[in-house]
């Protein structure tokens, strides 16, 4: 049995994973830590955690992890460069899986999204718009942003310098090397998005909308469940779902 720790039980995602986790098979619950609860003394007793609580928060989970040499799962966005650098560093001792969605439908709109780009080729012009409720703390979303650096990858270009975030005044012509990405935010939305693909006559249009946080949430616990078998290293959901 792989015994699991949910830090950030008590929020929307939390929630969702302690609801979903007794219908998957060889999981059992550990323990769930919330805001004030140590996860250090929690740890001895479990075998992966899965961290849905907060991006500042996440480092700080996967050093304690790293130490007690316990496999980890990664569902928090909004990450600083100095986050993303400093939980790159503990591929070496644990393994980690670090989705931005954990959602088999959107793990096959990236894989689309990139065979779209190399199809489709330079002349489309490359927008995403995300959508989601209105509490939602980063924008644009994690989801976004992957979708953003697979269009970069695809195009050769450098992430940071091709995203054009909204548009506001007088912003002349659009060029061919930009990406425009669009958060929108209300209601209750779980998670849409959208990737436009725009050429002279004619447009292509991706789209993934998630109506229930249980599909990020039982991804997230079959991640969990691999993730105990691999050796040290640092995967995504792709190599869950063997796309990778
Ligand atoms: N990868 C994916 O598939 C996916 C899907 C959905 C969401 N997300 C991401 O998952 C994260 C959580 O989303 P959510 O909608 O569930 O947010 P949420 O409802 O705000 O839940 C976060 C929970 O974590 C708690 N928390 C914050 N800091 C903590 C700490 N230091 N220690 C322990 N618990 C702490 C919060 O407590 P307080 O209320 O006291 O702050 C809250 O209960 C966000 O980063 C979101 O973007 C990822």
């Amino acid at each position: 049995m792989t015994r699991v720790i949910i830090v950030g039980a008590k929020g929307r995602m939390g929630q969702a994973l302690v609801k979903c986790l007794p219908l998957h098979a060889g999981l059992v619950p550990a323990a769930q830590i919330n805001r004030g609860d140590d996860l250090a003394v929690a740890l001895p007793g479990a075998d992966v955690v899965i961290d849905f609580s907060a991006h500042a928060n996440t480092v700080e989970v996967a050093r304690l992890c790293a130490r007690q040499k316990k496999a980890l799962v990664i569902g928090t966005t909004g990450h600083t460069d100095t986050d993303t650098f400093e939980i790159q560093q503990l591929k070496s001792q644990i393994p980690i899986v670090w989705a931005t969605n954990f959602s088999t439908g959107v793990n096959t709109l990236f894989w689309l999204t990139r065979k779209a780009a190399e199809i489709l080729g330079p002349d489309f012009d490359l927008e995403v718009v995300e959508t989601h409720h209105r509490l939602k703390k980063d924008a644009p979303s994690g989801t976004a942003k992957t979708l953003v650096e697979i269009l970069a990858e695809v195009r050769h270009l450098k992430m940071v310098e091709a995203a054009r975030h909204g548009r506001e005044g007088i912003v002349g012509a659009r060029t061919s090397s930009e990406i425009g990405v669009h958060a929108i935010r209300g209601g209750d939305v779980v998670g849409d998005h959208t990737v436009l693909f725009a050429n002279i006559g004619e447009r292509v249009e991706l789209t993934h909308k998630a109506s229930s946080r249980d599909t990020f949430a039982n991804g997230a616990l079959r991640a969990a469940r691999w993730a105990v078998s691999q050796k040290p290293g640092l995967y995504d959901m792709q190599h869950v779902l063997g796309l990778k």
